[in-house]
Parts: structure tokens; C-alpha cells; sequence
């Protein structure tokens, strides 16, 4: 990097926190009691939320906008505490994350708060309910019995195993928290724990069950039927609301919580390099939040992929139309951005051994298909043909990203041709069964089928950039080992400069 470039950046970067702290200090301020813009990234909840706010992020600003107007949050369920442990659902899902959270905010949070921040609650904000329940001082042994959460940011979620199910068993083979086979909380009572990423909790309207089979698609496995019970079930779990407690939740409560979430759209507006996403300096560029909202009602239509069939369908057009800036340095990011969008769009590979899409009728393995294929919500990412997917994340099937080692593996007994395209013959009671392995079974875990086994939802993709550790475990630490990840499971052939174009269109979302 020559020293005019370094200089442009530092302009750059300048201009970002001005337009951050300048604007929006302002902004937070006109509702009255609110803490600092600098509390407010703390953890702390603001008075209000302006109608439309941008924050820094890691390559430039996240833009928050609500079309029905501001919103004062002692008045909005999503901000009240009605659990018993403090939290809120601001907790864990924070506008300069994108609406999830991300390690340097937990980091942060444990600073200014000396760990007393309920976030840090052991129930699941620990590796383990009694490893956080015996280390509740600030310390190294409060972080190490929180890992999880210090490392990827990630949630313990506990779901019991289906009281149906084809598995013959299923054991722990890694248990680095101990919690699995944990008398108390673990498998010998028929309960797992999952470690996951928070996902968004903006942009929710795009979460409709319009496509094929009318499935559920709220949740990394799916599991919740809509988001009014996964309000209810996220203040009885992660609040640790009583019975007592739960009654509050009246069918009025809940909607309020519901639709701000409905109400709320992401976006990244501003990027360092590339300057204005949003067409705003006449660029013709439709980033940022606001223009999510465009297109006649309902939203549904406005977004559903464009030729009707997922493989066919040109999931992004937002930059389609992007000139080149008024600086030196815009114009290269720009047209590196449109290139990104293009081969997200349209660069095609053979996707292979994917369950939940190789096996679907009509589709072959290998069948030819683009990221688009799979990510075909039109300028939001997520699967409008709502099938979740087996890509390999994490389960040992995969040799292309394997569970590290700070994640649970279980291995479960499966009759033998039970999982699509796999096979691993173990032999058990003289029996021939597969095992397979993951650290997380996903839709699996609440179907019972083995064939479910590793099956997460596509999701959603605006405010990517803000929101890393990525995939569902938080174990790919940033974007270009994602797409690293993407171009050897399906053999793409990227070239560097292909792979930092998509890295830039995917931080631009
Ligand atoms: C302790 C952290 C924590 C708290 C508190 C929390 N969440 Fe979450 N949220 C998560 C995690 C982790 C997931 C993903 C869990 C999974 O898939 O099993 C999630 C998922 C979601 C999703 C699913 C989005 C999608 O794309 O499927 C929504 C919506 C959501 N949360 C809203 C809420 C609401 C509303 C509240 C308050 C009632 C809340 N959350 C409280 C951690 C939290
Ligand atoms: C076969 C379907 C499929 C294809 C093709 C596909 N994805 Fe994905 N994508 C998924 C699924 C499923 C997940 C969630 C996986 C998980 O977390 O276990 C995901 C997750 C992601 C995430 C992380 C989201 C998060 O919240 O952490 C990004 C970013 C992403 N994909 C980008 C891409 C890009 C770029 C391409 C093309 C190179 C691509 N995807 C191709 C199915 C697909």
C-alpha cells in the first residue's frame, strides 16, 4: 500500500467515525436518559433507536432503519427484561453487529461490566451451566468456563434428543466442556448442548414460509414454527423466565417484540474503500438498509427469486449499477464489489453430496449451481425454497472444514444407508451400522432422521460483514477463509483476485 493510499484511507476511516459518533451521538442523545454512543457499544441498552442509524463495523458502517419511525425501547417488549436473569433480547443481538453478536462486543462488554453483565449468565452464556455457576468472578477461570462465548460468541443452546429417532445411539467421542456427558445436563439425561452464533434479528420479514413445502425457517436448525414461539421459548430459555414470569408474554407482548424485528432492516451503507453503498452520492449503487424496504407490499413478491427456480435466479442486483466515485481509490473497490456480486450471482460449480438439495427430485449429484442457487432470496441471501442443507460444516464427513477442537463431537449409530450420499461402516453388536460425526446434528436433532443429521438453514446474508465468526458454530473466524472454505468444498476455481472480489461484495451486503 503506497503512502496516498494510506493517507486516502486514514481520510477515510476518519470520515467514518465522524459520520458514527458525529451523527449518532447526536441522535442517541434526543431520547432522553440514553447512555453514550459509547455506552451503547458496551452493551447498554439506548433510550430510543433513531428511525434510521449507521455504526462501525470492520470495513465501514452497518445502517439500521425502520420504515414505521424511531422506536423508544422501555416501550418495546424486544428491550424488556421479563426473565429473571437481567436479559433482554438487546443482549445478545446489537445493531453494530448486524443484530447478532460478536466476540469484541463480548470482549467489551466483560470489560465495562466487570463479567457482571447477565450476558455471561452460566446457564448458556457459559460452556456449561456449573462451570459458569463456579466461576462468577472476573478472572481467567470466568472466561476459560465460558470459551464458547469469549471465542466465537457463541450461545450454549440445550435441546432434549427426540423421543423418536433412527440412531441406534449416540455418544460424545469430544467433550472439551465436559457438558455432554455431564450427569446433570448432559447426554445420560437425553440432553445435548449446541454452541451457535446468535443470527440476526433484523431483516426477520424476509423469514416467510412461502416456498416449497411450507417448512419452518427460523433457527440454524430450523426448529422454531414462528417467531411469536421463538419469543416466547428465548424468554423461558435464555432469560430464565418462570412460569410466573412467562404469563406476561400475552399475545400483545409478544407482537410488539415480533414486529420491531418485522419493522427493522439491515444493511451495510458506507464501505472504506469503496465509500457510499447506497446511491446516495448518485452512483446508482441500492446497498444499505433503506432500499430493502423499496417495492411495492408485500415484500414477499418483491423478493422472491427471479425466475422462479432456485439455480436460475440472480439473487443480487443491488450493484448492478455502480459508477466509479469521486476519489481515486473508489472506483477499483467498486468495480471489484459489481465483479463479486456477478460471480455470487452466476459463477457456476458442481455442488456434490449436499443433502437437502443433490437428493431433492429433479436435482442430480452433482448438479450445476452458483452460491445464488442456494442463497436465492432476491438481495437477502436466505433459502426461499426453505430446505436446510448438509454442506459438510463442521461434521466429520466433511474433510474440507472438520470440528475444531474446542466443540463437541457425538457420533451417531445410523442403519447402514440411511444418510444420503455417505457411507462409514462401523460394526456394532455384530451389526454394520454408519457412523456419522458432527458437533452439531442440527435439523437432525429435532426430526430424529439421520438423514437430517448436519441440516442447517441458508441464511440470511445483508449485514454479513458485521457479524463474524461465521457459519453456525462461529469456527471460520473471517471472510476470506469462508469463501477459502466454499472454493475447495466445491472445487471452484477461484483466483485470488476472484476470491477478494467476493469478499468484497460480501462485506458490502
Ligand atoms: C443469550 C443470547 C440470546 C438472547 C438473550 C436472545 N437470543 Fe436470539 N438467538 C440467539 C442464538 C444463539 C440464536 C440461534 C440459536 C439456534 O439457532 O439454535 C438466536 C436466534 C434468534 C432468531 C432467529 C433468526 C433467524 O434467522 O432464524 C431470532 C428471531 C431471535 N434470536 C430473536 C430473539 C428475541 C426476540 C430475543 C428476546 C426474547 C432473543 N433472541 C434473545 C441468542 C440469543
Ligand atoms: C448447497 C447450498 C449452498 C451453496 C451453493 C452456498 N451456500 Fe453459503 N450457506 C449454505 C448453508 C446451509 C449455510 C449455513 C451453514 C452452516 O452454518 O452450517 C451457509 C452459510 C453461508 C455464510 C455464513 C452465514 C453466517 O451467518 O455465518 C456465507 C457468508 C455464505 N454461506 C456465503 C456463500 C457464498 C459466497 C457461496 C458461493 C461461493 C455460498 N455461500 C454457496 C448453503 C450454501
Amino acid at each position: 500500500m503506497n503512502k496516498k493510499r494510506l493517507l486516502s484511507f486514514s481520510f477515510a476511516t476518519a470520515l467514518a467515525v465522524f459520520l458514527t459518533f458525529g451523527v449518532n451521538q447526536f441522535a442517541f442523545a434526543q431520547c432522553s436518559g440514553s447512555p453514550s454512543l459509547d455506552n451503547i457499544l458496551d452493551g447498554e441498552t439506548p433510550g430510543c433507536l433513531p428511525q434510521s442509524f449507521t455504526l462501525q463495523d470492520l470495513t465501514g458502517l452497518i445502517e439500521s432503519f425502520q420504515p414505521a419511525g424511531g422506536e423508544v425501547t422501555s416501550s418495546n417488549a424486544f428491550f424488556q427484561g421479563f426473565g429473571s436473569n437481567g436479559r433482554t433480547c438487546f443482549t445478545c443481538h446489537e445493531p453494530q453487529n448486524g443484530w447478532s453478536i460478536t466476540p469484541s462486543t463480548v470482549q467489551s462488554i466483560y470489560s465495562s461490566t466487570n463479567g457482571t453483565d447477565p450476558l455471561f449468565a452460566p446457564i448458556d452464556g457459559s460452556n456449561c451451566p456449573n462451570l459458569g455457576e463456579a466461576a462468577t468472578q472476573p478472572g481467567p477461570q470466568f472466561i476459560a468456563a465460558r470459551g464458547q462465548m469469549f471465542n466465537h460468541a457463541n450461545t450454549r443452546i440445550s435441546i432434549d434428543e427426540p423421543a423418536v429417532h433412527n440412531w441406534v445411539s449416540v455418544t460424545a467421542v469430544a467433550d472439551p466442556t465436559g457438558c455432554e456427558n455431564s450427569q446433570l445436563y448432559g447426554l445420560p439425561t437425553g440432553q445435548a448442548s449446541f454452541y451457535r452464533r446468535p443470527l440476526p434479528s433484523a431483516n426477520t420479514t424476509f423469514l416467510f414460509p412461502a416456498g416449497g413445502g411450507g417448512a419452518n425457517n427460523i433457527m440454524w436448525d430450523t426448529r422454531e414454527p414462528s417467531l411469536a414461539s421463538q419469543f416466547f421459548d428465548a424468554t423461558k430459555n435464555h432469560a430464565q423466565a418462570n412460569p410466573r414470569q412467562l404469563e406476561v408474554l400475552t399475545p400483545s407482548v409478544i407482537a410488539e417484540g415480533v414486529n420491531f424485528q418485522n419493522g427493522l432492516f439491515i444493511g451495510q451503507s458506507y464501505d472504506l474503500s469503496a465509500d457510499d453503498l447506497t446511491g446516495g452520492d448518485g452512483s446508482g449503487a441500492l446497498g444499505g438498509a433503506l432500499a430493502l424496504t423499496n417495492g411495492s407490499l408485500p415484500l414477499l413478491f418483491t423478493h422472491a427469486p427471479k425466475n422462479g427456480q432456485p439455480g436460475e435466479a440472480l439473487a443480487f442486483d443491488i450493484f448492478n449499477t455502480f459508477n466509479s466515485g469521486d476519489e481515486p481509490w473508489t472506483a477499483a473497490q467498486r468495480a471489484s464489489i459489481q465483479r463479486g456480486q456477478t460471480i455470487f450471482n452466476t459463477t457456476t460449480f458442481e455442488i456434490t453430496n449436499v443433502r437437502g438439495l443433490n437428493d431433492v427430485p429433479g436435482k442430480g449429484n452433482p448438479s450445476l449451481g452458483a452460491c445464488s442457487t442456494c442463497h436465492n432470496t432476491v438481495d437477502v441471501g436466505n433459502d426461499f425454497f426453505l430446505t436446510p442443507k448438509a454442506t459438510g460444516v463442521m461434521d466429520s464427513s466433511s474433510n474440507v472444514l472438520p470440528p475444531a477442537p474446542d466443540y463437541p463431537v457425538f457420533a451417531f449409530l445410523c442403519p447402514q444407508g440411511s444418510i444420503t450420499f455417505y457411507s462409514n461402516p462401523v460394526t456394532f453388536k455384530g451389526v454394520v451400522y454408519d457412523q456419522y460425526e458432527t458437533t452439531d446434528p442440527g435439523l437432525g436433532w429435532i426430526t430424529g432422521k439421520c438423514n437430517d443429521l448436519g441440516k442447517m438453514k441458508v441464511p440470511a446474508l445483508r449485514g454479513i460483514g458485521a457479524r463474524p465468526p461465521f457459519f453456525h458454530g462461529g469456527n471460520v473466524q473471517n471472510m476470506s477463509d469462508l469463501v477459502n472454505f466454499y472454493n475447495n468444498r466445491f472445487n471452484i476455481g477461484l483466483s485470488a483476485q476472484d476470491e477478494q472480489d467476493l469478499i468484497n461484495f460480501l462485506n458490502s451486503l
